[in-house]
């Protein structure tokens, strides 16, 4: 099955696809050990960062590894700032891209958001789009970014129309990180049905973390198709992280000191794997 024949299953489903940012060895294993125990696809994302350091040909290898081993597991260059970045992504094997120009004019993001999506295309690489400001960082806040914009619908058709983009990822109330001590504010649900009738693609919710159960099952009956969580797993990891450093002062294995950071990121994968598809 490829790609969209596992987002057209979910709809049926009433499911979404998780999409899991990965920074490091322990987070690809964890993301893995989850998808090996509930055998549901997946996406890992590595963003700019994510990629840079675990290198670029080398995530494409970890994932082709679990492909050869029949697991549902697909590889997404996560927020992409340039089209030469894009082309690297997709002339090194990823799955899918994301052109990130949500921060540029809408005719500018466009025009490159086309030439992405050509390029990709060409090499049967699927490309999302994105619409609107949601901030940047998978991080804990302190409050709600600056400068946070929703996305119209009429922007959305406009866009969808124009590039030709297989997936759109539009801000309806969801923001990259979470807010220390607070919940994250909740997700514009109607927003999401009006962006869906109005495109008629597969949406994806970025910022995932922080967001409570009721609001994903909503934004997933509304018509959200992939789902993306970074913040939860990075939290986990370093907490476990802190706790082992702790507990073994003298221990100077990395392998030792990272297995419950795995453990703590499979948890996490594995509960929002469980809510997105309904197990
Ligand atoms: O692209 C990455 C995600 O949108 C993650 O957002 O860190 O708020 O879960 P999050
Ligand atoms: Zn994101």
């Amino acid at each position: 099955m490829n790609i969209s024949t596992y987002i057209k299953k979910a709809k049926e489903d009433k499911s979404a696809i998780g999409h899991f940012n990965i920074s490091n060895i322990e987070m690809f294993n964890a993301v893995v050990s989850a998808v090996r125990e509930m055998q549901v696809p997946v996406f890992i994302g590595v963003s700019e960062g994510e990629r840079n350091y675990i290198g670029l040909n080398q995530v494409v290898s970890l994932v082709q590894s679990v492909k050869n081993e029949g697991l549902p597991i697909f590889l997404n260059a996560d927020h992409t700032y340039s089209f030469e970045a894009v082309k690297s992504a997709v002339d090194a094997g990823f799955d899918t891209v994301i052109f990130d120009g949500a921060g540029l004019p809408i005719e500018e993001n466009i025009e490159i958001t086309k030439k992405c999506v050509d390029y990709a295309h060409d090499r049967e690489v699927l490309v999302e789009g994105e619409l609107g400001y949601i901030g940047k960082s998978s991080k804990m806040l302190d409050e709600v970014p600056d400068g946070i914009e929703m996305t119209s619908v009429g922007d959305a058709l406009y866009y969808v129309k124009e590039t030709g983009v297989d997936f759109l990822a539009p801000a309806v109330g969801n923001i990259h990180g979470m807010l220390k001590g607070a919940n994250n504010p909740g997700l514009d649900i109607e927003r999401i049905k009006s962006i869906k009738e109005a495109v008629g693609i597969p949406l994806v919710l970025h910022g995932g973390s922080g967001t409570s159960d009721e609001d994903f099952r909503s934004a997933i009956d509304a018509g959200i198709d992939i789902i993306h969580v970074s913040t939860e797993m990075r939290v986990a990891y370093r907490k476990a992280l802190e706790e082992t450093l702790l507990e073994n002062p003298d221990d100077l294995a990395p392998y030792r000191l990272g297995a419950q950071s795995l453990l703590a990121v499979q948890d996490v994968v594995m509960r929002r794997m469980k809510l997105f598809n309904n197990i």
